[in-house]
This record gives structure tokens, C-alpha cells and sequence, in this order.
């Protein structure tokens, strides 16, 4: 089928590759230049495991542009995945989406094209980018005689970091609309997925256990909210496992144990039940809030999903909170935070728990220095003012250091020569904030080890 994307940040690049990858014949479009430039060049804006290599693979079927024009005619459907970033009273700002829908209707030429909102949307967005490429549309003089359009929503779940095996191999897929044919449209798009019909790439086998994906096609607004309401359960699920933490610590109880002993009743799952500095990235911040907003439209509360936020923040804090019990004093002392992404194999740095806590105890006169094996590039061009807290070593993070803080889960971290660097610190205390790293060997090796939790 003929595909466009507009937008080649992680939802879209992700999207239009391995759509391409499948066979479809895919136009990429982003009014950036300069990315445009890259992703011809075969480079990939944003780092994520696997997607050059895929790129490369599927570059027969992908083309990059900047014109709607080359991108939109003739599609059977158009992706739309343009940045949503909050506004400030925690409403997603739609002003991207707004001006995409009104580009794509100006070049709508096909008899029958469903126009897919792939960003994560308000509930409600699919009328209202229905309503604008409709008016958008009947601006036109050229507009041409058989020329009919639908809207859908298709949600993303893909984890970043493993996008590409997220959407090779979902748990499932969700199209949404309230016109059949749409469905229709989407539901070929996916055989391939759906079925798993596809030869996997090189390096990206697929799991065992994935033999064919679910398909959930619905109507729009049930589609808008299933995205919403995963993200903020998982989000939930996460500030759940960090509050039974505090009280594990409190009780003397071993969260790991509990969170394991939860997580085997298959009703709970184990997953996203890690404790730690809690949650941070662009997707469960946004889109809790955004869930919150929307329900307030509606004059509805919604204090679980509220509590679960609250609970994160204070992650964060407690994380301040036991640097400051353990050293008393954190005027003038040094501390070292490992990682700065929001989490491992990404260098998105968007509400990474890692900002926050360095912020905190900058603002309680602490020195601190981070360190990132990925991030660093984008951390010095997006903080340029905290860039001089970055160090590009690890030696320059625990030299002379008062407490070490691990915020980010990379594997470099877990595999650290740990014992090569305690001589260096002043004071060889180590806050373990991903409950990862193993106690007594840390004891051995000469730390004292600080949880996050019980
Ligand atoms: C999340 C969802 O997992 C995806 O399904 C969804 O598509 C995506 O948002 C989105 O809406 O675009 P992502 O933000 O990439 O994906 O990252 P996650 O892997 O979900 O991790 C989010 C945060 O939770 C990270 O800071 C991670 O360190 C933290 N986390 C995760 C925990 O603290 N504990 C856990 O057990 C799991």
C-alpha cells in the first residue's frame, strides 16, 4: 500500500520505517530540513537501537521529503505523528497537529485515503482533525471530484529503546474509527503484523511466543482512550510498586521479594513493577496529566491517576531526602548521578528523573557532576546551562565524590568495575536508585549502599 507519515520523531520514524520494512511504499515527511537531510543520508536523528540498520534495510520502499506534496497523493493512508507537548495547564498543545491536518487535506487527491492520528491525542481528536481537514479541504479551488477521507486513530505502544521490536512484535494492535472502510483500509495495512507473515530483520529475531497480534478495531474515542489508559496504569502500576517501597523500608520488608511475590499472581504481572527514582520519559508525565485534563473538561476527578503523579514527584525527592540523612550536610559536598537519560537505551531526556534530582540538591548548595554513556551531546545542547555539571568520565564523577547516585538503569552501570572506583571517592556511599545493584558485594567492595527502598 501507499503510505505517508507526517513527523519523524519516534512515533513517525518508527512508523515509517518498518512500514517500509513490511513492503509498503512509505514517504517520510518533516518540514526539518536538516533531518530530512540525515535520514537520506541513512543517519537516524534520535539514537534507538536497531534503527539505522533497519533503515538500510528498508530503504528500497522509504523516501524523505519535506513536501506534503510529494508525500500525501495517492496515499491509501497517511500517518499523522507530529509532536503534542503539554501546555501549561496540562492539555496536550494541538497546534502541530492543527497545521498538519490542514497540509495534508490541501494535498488529498486519492478516492479513498484514511488520515491515521498516530500521536497521542485528547480524547475527541479524531472529530476534531476530521472537522479540520474537512474545512481545510473545501478551501481548495483544485480540489479533485473523487477524493473521499476518513479519520482513525491507531495508538502507539512502543517503548523507546525497543521500538522496533515493539512494533514488529506488539502486544496488540488498536485502529479506531467510526467509519468501517477505514477499518478496513488499516486492517490490510497490518496483515503483515497481524499474521506475522514477515521475514524478521537480522537482528531482530522474533520472540518465540509471538505467533500472530490481536487486532482491537473499534470506534474512535475508545481507541483515543485505550492509549491513555494504558499509559497511565502503567504509570500507576510503577508508583504502586515505589509506594509499597517506603513502607517496605519502613516495616523491614525486602521490596524485591514483595514486588516478585506480587508480580507472580498472573492478575498483577511482573512487569513494571521495578521500584526506583519512579517514572520520567515523555509519555507518562504528559499523558497522566492530559488524562486529568481531559476529565476535568468533563468536571470529573481522577485521584488515583492523580495520586500516582504525586507519588513519582516525591521519588524524586526522597532520593534528595536520604542523601541528606545519610550526609547531613549537603552544602559543599559533591555528588555523582549516573545516567541523566530517563532511562536506559535512549538519550531522551525529557522529565528524566536524573534533572530533577540534580536540581534538588543544586538548589540545597550540593555540587553535582552526571554522567551518561549516551545522553551527554544532547544533555550539553538542551542544558546548556547545567552542561558544566557534566563530566564525560566516569573517574570525574567519583573523584573527591560524597555519594554516587544511580538514577539510570544502563547496562554499563550494572557491569561497572565498581571496585576500581571507590579508592576515589571521599566518602564511598552509594544510593542504589533502580533497587539494582547487589548489596553485599557492594558492602565487600567497600560502599555503603543506600535503597531507594525496603
Ligand atoms: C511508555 C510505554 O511503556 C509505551 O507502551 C508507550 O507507547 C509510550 O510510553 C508512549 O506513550 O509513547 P516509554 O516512555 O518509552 O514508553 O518508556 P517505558 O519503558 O515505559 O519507561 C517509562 C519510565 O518508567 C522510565 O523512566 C523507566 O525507567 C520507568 N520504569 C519502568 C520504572 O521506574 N519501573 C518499571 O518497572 C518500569
Amino acid at each position: 500500500m501507499k503510505v505517508c507519515v507526517v513527523g519523524t520523531g519516534y512515533v513517525g520514524l518508527t512508523t515509517g520505517v518498518s512500514l517500509a520494512f513490511l513492503g509498503h511504499e512509505v514517504t517520510c515527511v518533516d518540514l526539518d530540513q536538516e533531518k530530512v537531510d540525515m535520514l537520506r543520508g541513512g543517519r537516524c536523528p534520535i539514537y534507538e537501537p536497531g534503527m539505522e540498520e533497519l533503515l538500510v534495510e528498508a530503504a528500497q520502499n522509504l523516501t524523505f521529503t519535506t513536501s506534503y506534496a510529494e508525500g500525501v497523493p495517492g496515499a491509501d493512508v497517511v500517518f499523522v505523528a507530529v509532536q503534542t507537548p503539554s501546555a501549561p495547564d496540562g492539555s496536550p498543545d494541538l497546534r502541530y497537529l492543527r497545521s498538519a491536518a490542514e497540509s495534508v487535506a490541501q494535498s488529498l487527491d486519492h478516492e479513498f485515503t484514511v488520515v491515521v492520528n498516530k500521536s497521542t491525542v485528547p480524547i475527541g481528536s479524531g472529530n476534531w482533525v476530521d472537522a479540520i481537514l474537512r474545512d481545510s479541504f473545501a478551501t481548495r479551488a483544485d480540489r479533485p471530484e473523487n477524493c473521499e477521507f476518513s479519520v482513525a486513530s491507531n495508538p502507539e505502544f512502543l517503548r523507546e529503546g525497543n521500538a522496533i521490536h515493539d512494533t514488529l512484535f506488539p502486544d496488540r494492535i488498536v485502529i479506531g474509527s467510526d467509519n468501517p472502510r477505514a477499518l478496513e483500509v488499516l486492517n490490510q495495512l497490518y496483515r503483515p503484523l497481524i499474521n506475522q507473515t514477515f521475514t524478521p530483520p537480522s537482528f531482530q529475531p522474533r520472540p518465540d511466543d509471538t505467533t500472530a497480534v490481536p487486532l482491537v478495531s473499534t470506534d474512535l474515542a475508545s481507541a483515543e482512550l485505550i492509549k491513555y489508559a494504558a499509559n497511565a496504569f502503567l504509570a500507576l502500576k510503577i508508583s504502586y510498586v515505589n509506594e509499597i517501597g517506603q513502607l517496605a523500608g519502613k516495616v523491614g520488608a525486602d521490596i524485591t521479594e514483595v514486588a516478585r511475590g506480587i508480580g507472580l499472581d498472573q492478575r498483577i504481572g511482573s512487569r513494571f513493577l521495578e521500584p526506583g527514582v519512579g517514572w520520567g520519559g515523555s509519555c507518562f508525565g504528559k499523558d497522566t496529566k492530559a488524562l486529568i485534563a481531559t476529565a476535568s473538561e468533563y468536571k470529573y476527578d481522577m485521584p488515583i491517576v492523580q495520586a500516582a503523579r504525586d507519588v513519582n514527584q516525591r521519588q524524586r525527592e526522597i532520593a534528595v531526602e536520604r542523601l541528606q540523612s545519610e550526609l547531613r550536610i549537603l552544602k559543599g559536598r559533591k555528588i555523582g548521578l549516573l545516567g541523566v537519560a530517563f532511562k536506559p537505551n535512549t538519550d531522551d531526556l525529557r522529565d528524566s528523573p536524573a534533572l530533577d534530582i540534580a536540581s534538588l540538591l543544586v538548589a540545597r548548595g550540593a555540587r553535582v557532576k552526571l554522567h551518561d554513556p549516551i545522553a551527554g551531546d544532547r544533555f550539553r545542547r538542551e542544558y546548556p546551562d547545567m552542561a558544566p555539571h557534566l563530566s564525560d568520565t566516569l573517574d570525574g564523577v567519583f573523584d573527591d565524590c560524597d555519594a554516587i547516585v544511580l538514577v539510570t538503569k544502563w547496562a554499563q552501570y550494572l557491569e561497572l568495575d565498581w571496585g576500581k572506583f571507590v579508592g576515589l571517592m571521599r566518602t564511598p556511599i552509594v544510593l542504589d536508585g533502580r533497587n539494582v545493584l547487589d548489596q553485599e558485594r557492594m558492602e565487600r567492595l567497600g560502599y555503603k549502599y543506600i535503597a531507594m527502598a525496603g
